[in-house]
C-alpha cells in the first residue's frame, strides 16, 4: 500500500498522466462464461501434461528395449532410411484362397457379383455390376432395370455394350429391339447373334405373323396352348390398333377396335398360312357376317360401310402411305431365340424425319420381340424348354419417347412388368430433362416414373442444371454432384496433336441405388472390345479436305 502511494508521488511534472486504475475501464463481463473458459483452459493444460508424461514414460520404456526405427527406418549413417515408401503390392483372389493369408486379406468395398464393368475410381477395386445379377443373385436392387444418364459421347452405350457382352456370357439373351444409331450391330454380330434390318426397302415386318408363338403353341396342349393363342390374338389386335393410332395421331374408336377384333377372328378361321394386312383388309371389305354383326349394320349395306370405312381407309394407309411397304409384306427375317449372341433389330436406315415410320416400327419390333419371350416362357412353364432370362436394351430413349403416340405407354408397361416377364432392362438417355420435355403432361409424369422405378441409376457427366431433377429421383451428396458436374467439363485443347484431348468424363460413371452412397468407376475397354465400341467410325477415314498449316515449299528455280 505504501509502495503504491510513493510511486504516484514520485512522478515527474512532464511525465504523462498514468492510466486510470483498470477496474474503472473494465466492461461488465459474463462471469459464468469466463469461468467456463478458464476451466476449459485448465483441462487442456492438464491433458497436455498427461500426454507429455505418457510419451516420456513410453520413450523410457523404448530405451530399455533398445533403439527402434521410425516409419521409414533408422535415420543417419548406416541406418538404411528409405526416402520413398512404395505402396505394398496388392492381389485379388477368392475368399477360398485369400483366407490362407490371414490377417493380411482385406475385403473390397465393391460388389463382386455381375458383369465386371470397370475399376472403382477411389481404390481401383474391380466393380461388377449389371441389373440382372444385382437383382437376381446379389439382391441389391428391387427391380432388374437400370437407367443410364450422361452427356453425349461419354460412353453410355459402351457401358451397356459391356453389360450385354458379360450377360451373354452368363447365359442371358440380349435383345436390342430397335437400334436407332446403330450402336449394337457390331457387338451382336461379333457374338454370332441375329441382325434384322428394317426400313424402307430394307426389310418388312408382318404384324399379323405369330412368329415364335405358333411354333411354341404347336408343342403345347390344353390350357397352356389356349392361353398362348389368346395372348397372340390380343397382341395382334393391340399391334394393329397401335399402328393405326400412330398413323392417325389419335386413338381409334371402340367400335373400330371391336370390328378389328372380329375381322382378326374371321381371318384365324378362314385363312391358311400366315395372314398379312392385305388379307385383313379383304375380310373387312367383303363384310364377313361376324364383322357385320358387331357394327350393328342390321342388314343395311350403307350402315356397314359407314361403320367400317374410316377403319378401312386407315388400314389402306398402313399398306402404302407414310409407312411405305414395311408392314404390307410377310416378315423378311423372323426373330429367332436360338441364336446364342442375341438379336438386334437395326432400324438405323429409317430417317429421323420419318417419325411415324420410326414409331410404328419400334412398336412392331417390341410386340414381335415380347411375343417371342412369352412363347419361350410358356414352353419353360410346361417343362419343354429352359427357363431363360432376357436383357432388353432401350438406347436413345429420348428419341423413342418422342417418336410418336403410344410409345410412352409401351415403355411404361415394360418398366412395370419386366420382373414378371423375366426381363432385365437398360434404358439410356442424355438427361432427366429429356424425360420431362414431352409435350403431354401425363406423358411427362409417366416418363419420370421410368427413372423412379429403375433399380439403379448410372450417371455419367451431367450439367449442374440436372442436379435438381436427378435429386428428386436418387438422393445425391454434394460431393457426388460435384464429381458428376466435373465429368461434364469439355475436353481441353491438345496443342501437340492440334485437336481436343480426351473428354475428362469419358468412361466415368457413378452407380446409385436409392439414397445409398454411389460407387464411381471407370470403364476400360479390353483389346477385343475396341473394334465393336467405336461409334465415331464415320469420323475416321474422313473425306474432308485437311487444310495444312505447314507453308508450301517453294519450287527451286
Ligand atoms: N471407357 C472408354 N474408354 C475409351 N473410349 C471410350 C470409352 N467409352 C466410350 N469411348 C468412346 O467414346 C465414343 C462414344 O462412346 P458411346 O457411343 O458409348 O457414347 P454415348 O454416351 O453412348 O454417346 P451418345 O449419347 O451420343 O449415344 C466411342 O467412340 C467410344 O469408343
Ligand atoms: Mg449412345
Amino acid at each position: 500500500m505504501s509502495e503504491k502511494t510513493s510511486s504516484t508521488d514520485d512522478r515527474a511534472p512532464d511525465e504523462p498522466e498514468a492510466a486510470p486504475p483498470r477496474s474503472l475501464k473494465r466492461q461488465p463481463v459474463d462471469r459464468s462464461a469466463r469461468a467456463r473458459r478458464k476451466a476449459a483452459q485448465q483441462a487442456a493444460q492438464r491433458a497436455r501434461e498427461e500426454r507429455k508424461a505418457e510419451l516420456a514414460a513410453r520413450r523410457a520404456e523404448n530405451r530399455e528395449g533398445g533403439p527402434r526405427p521410425g516409419p521409414r527406418g533408422f535415420a543417419g549413417r548406416g541406418g538404411g532410411r528409405s526416402s520413398y515408401v512404395e505402396a505394398p503390392p496388392e492381389w485379388r483372389g477368392t475368399t477360398v484362397q485369400v483366407c490362407g493369408l490371414w490377417p493380411f486379406g482385406a475385403g473390397s468395398g465393391t460388389p463382386m457379383i455381375g458383369v465386371p464393368v470397370g475399376r472403382e475410381l477411389g481404390g481401383g477395386a474391380a466393380l461388377c455390376c449389371d441389373p440382372i445379377s444385382w437383382f437376381q443373385r446379389a439382391g441389391l436392387i428391387h427391380n432388374p432395370s437400370c437407367l443410364v444418364l450422361g452427356k453425349p459421347g461419354l460412353g453410355k452405350s459402351s457401358l451397356i455394350r459391356r453389360m450385354v457382352l458379360g450377360l451373354t456370357g452368363f447365359g442371358v439373351f440380349p435383345m436390342v429391339l430397335g437400334d436407332l444409331k446403330p450402336d449394337y450391330v457390331d457387338l451382336i454380330s461379333a457374338m454370332n447373334g441375329q441382325i434384322i434390318k428394317l426400313g424402307r426397302g430394307l426389310g418388312s415386318l408382318n404384324v399379323l405373323d405369330p412368329g415364335e408363338t405358333a411354333a411354341a403353341a404347336a408343342r403345347l396342349s390344353g390350357r397352356a396352348r389356349d392361353k398362348l393363342a389368346a395372348d397372340a390374338h390380343g397382341r395382334r389386335l393391340n399391334m394393329v390398333s397401335a399402328l393405326m393410332t400412330v398413323l392417325r395421331g389419335s386413338p381409334i374408336a371402340d367400335t373400330e377396335r371391336t370390328a378389328l377384333n372380329a375381322a382378326l377372328r374371321v381371318l384365324d378361321e378362314r385363312h391358311h398360312g400366315v395372314p398379312t394386312l392385305p388379307d385383313l383388309i379383304q375380310v373387312i371389305d367383303q363384310g364377313a357376317e361376324q364383322v357385320r354383326a358387331v357394327t350393328l349394320a342390321r342388314g343395311s349395306e350403307d350402315r356397314y360401310r359407314a361403320a367400317v370405312d374410316p377403319l378401312h381407309a386407315t388400314l389402306l394407309g398402313l399398306l402404302d402411305g407414310p409407312m411405305g411397304e414395311t408392314f404390307a409384306r410377310p416378315t423378311t427375317t423372323p426373330i429367332r431365340l436360338d441364336a446364342p449372341g442375341g438379336v438386334c433389330i437395326d432400324i438405323s436406315g429409317i430417317d429421323d424425319a420419318d417419325a411415324e415410320l420410326q414409331a410404328a416400327v419400334l412398336l412392331a419390333c417390341w410386340s414381335d420381340g415380347f411375343g417371342a419371350v412369352e412363347a419361350a416362357h410358356a414352353l419353360a412353364d410346361e417343362g419343354l424348354g429352359p427357363q431363360r432370362h432376357f436383357f432388353v436394351v432401350l438406347d436413345e430413349l429420348w428419341r423413342v419417347l418422342r417418336a410418336g403416340r403410344g410409345l410412352v405407354d409401351r415403355v411404361d408397361a415394360l418398366t412395370r412388368l419386366n420382373r414378371q416377364r423375366g426381363l432385365g432392362q437398360a434404358m439410356i438417355t442424355h438427361t432427366m430433362a429429356d424425360l420431362l420435355a414431352l409435350p403431354d403432361p401425363a406423358d411427362q409424369m409417366k416418363a419420370k416414373g421410368f427413372a423412379e422405378r429403375a433399380g439403379m441409376v448410372i450417371c455419367g457427366g451431367l450439367p449442374m442444371s440436372e442436379m435438381g431433377p436427378l435429386n428428386e429421383v436418387v438422393r445425391m451428396s454434394a460431393a457426388e454432384q460435384n464429381m458428376i458436374v466435373d465429368w461434364s467439363t469439355p475436353p481441353s485443347w491438345d496443342p501437340n496433336l492440334n485437336r481436343d484431348g480426351e473428354p475428362p468424363g469419358r468412361g466415368k460413371f457413378l452407380v446409385k441405388v436409392g439414397g445409398r452412397p454411389g460407387i464411381p468407376f471407370h470403364v476400360d475397354f479390353t483389346p477385343a472390345e475396341r473394334d465393336v465400341n467405336d461409334t465415331n467410325k464415320r469420323w475416321l477415314n474422313s473425306s474432308t479436305r485437311v487444310i495444312s498449316t505447314v507453308p508450301p515449299v517453294e519450287p527451286a528455280s
